[in-house]
């Protein structure tokens, strides 16, 4: 079955990267100069995913406008010498078929997705977490897609996450089918003990869940810090009929982090079109100052 729709939560509350997100979504952070969650719909949209639902909450408005018409900037770039950045504007709002929902209240991802129900239906569905951009030639998406599509279970986009870190990730228990590709068949949310530990992979911002999970989600009762907790429902569907894990290629900045953030500037940034000599040029020298 073709995957045709996205649901993009962004309605955490980005406490790891106040004060700047008190009043602006960290989806909207700029990697250079397009906002975080731009990058996601565009690899959406390379994946062939053309409905695009995301979830904010409020005060996330500015999400809204940036996928949106914008008539007076449109009317004051329409000169000859702007042409090429009024196209750059205009083509925001053709990118998909890009609609909203809000989470009333910040009850966790799982509670966040539980508000998709109704744009998804009966259909498989992509979920990208709208703090993690993934940079890549092959849209990590469409990795996942292709697994859905090769095995028909619900599929994560995992990341080795080194060990000392685990407790703060999601832990899965995986065995190689080929390649990149695993089965999973338990994952375990933020172990706190070594016995916890199923490995080091973890979920990392992408996953091809079946309809099935609204179901789960709607039994699921708060988790760890009080939430609905989406791993505890994927948990569920990966102890009985099993998911399929993928080590997506592509390199993952996470947004909601403060190393994250300054990590996709300066990598985005080293091999963007305009600025991308003069920016290497000016970190070799910076580099050169430091100890
Ligand atoms: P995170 O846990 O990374 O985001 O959730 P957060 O809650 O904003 O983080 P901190 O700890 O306060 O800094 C992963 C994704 O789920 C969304 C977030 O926006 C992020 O994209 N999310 C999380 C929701 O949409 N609703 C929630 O209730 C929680």
């Amino acid at each position: 079955m073709k995957i045709t729709k996205a649901v993009i939560p962004a309605a955490g509350l980005g406490t790891r990267v106040l004060p700047a997100t008190k009043s602006m979504p960290k989806e909207m952070f700029p990697i250079v100069d397009k906002p975080a969650i731009q990058y996601i719909v565009e690899e959406a949209v390379q994946a062939g995913i053309t409905d695009i639902l995301i979830i904010t909450n409020r005060g996330k408005g500015i999400i809204e406008d940036h996928f949106d018409r914008s008539p007076e900037l449109e009317k004051a770039l329409d000169k000859p010498d702007k042409q090429e950045i009024l196209e750059v504007v205009k083509n925001i709002s053709k990118l998909a078929n890009v609609t909203f929902i809000r989470q009333i209240e910040t009850k966790g991802l799982g509670h966040a997705i539980l508000r998709a129900k109704n744009f998804v239906g009966n259909e498989p569905f992509a979920v990208m977490y709208g703090d993690d951009v993934i940079v890549g030639d092959d849209p990590a998406v469409g990795q996942l897609i292709r697994a859905y599509g090769e095995f028909g279970k619900g599929v994560v986009g995992v990341k080795l996450v080194p060990e000392s870190e685990i407790h703060k990730y999601g832990s899965l228990k995986v065995e190689n089918l080929h390649d990149n590709i695993f089965k999973c068949t338990d994952m375990v949310e933020k172990p706190q003990t070594r016995e916890e530990v199923l490995s080091c992979y973890s979920i990392l911002g992408r996953c091809v869940l079946p309809p099935d999970v609204f179901e789960l989600l709607e039994k699921t009762e708060p988790g760890k810090n009080g939430e609905i907790q989406l791993t505890d429902a994927m948990k569920k569907i990966a102890t009985s009929e099993g998911m399929t894990a993928v080590e997506y290629t592509g390199t993952r900045y996470d947004m909601g982090n403060k190393l994250g953030l300054l990590q996709a500037s300066v990598e985005v940034g080293i091999n963007h079109p305009e600025i991308g000599d003069g920016f290497k040029k000016y970190l070799k020298e910076f580099v050169k100052t430091l100890d």
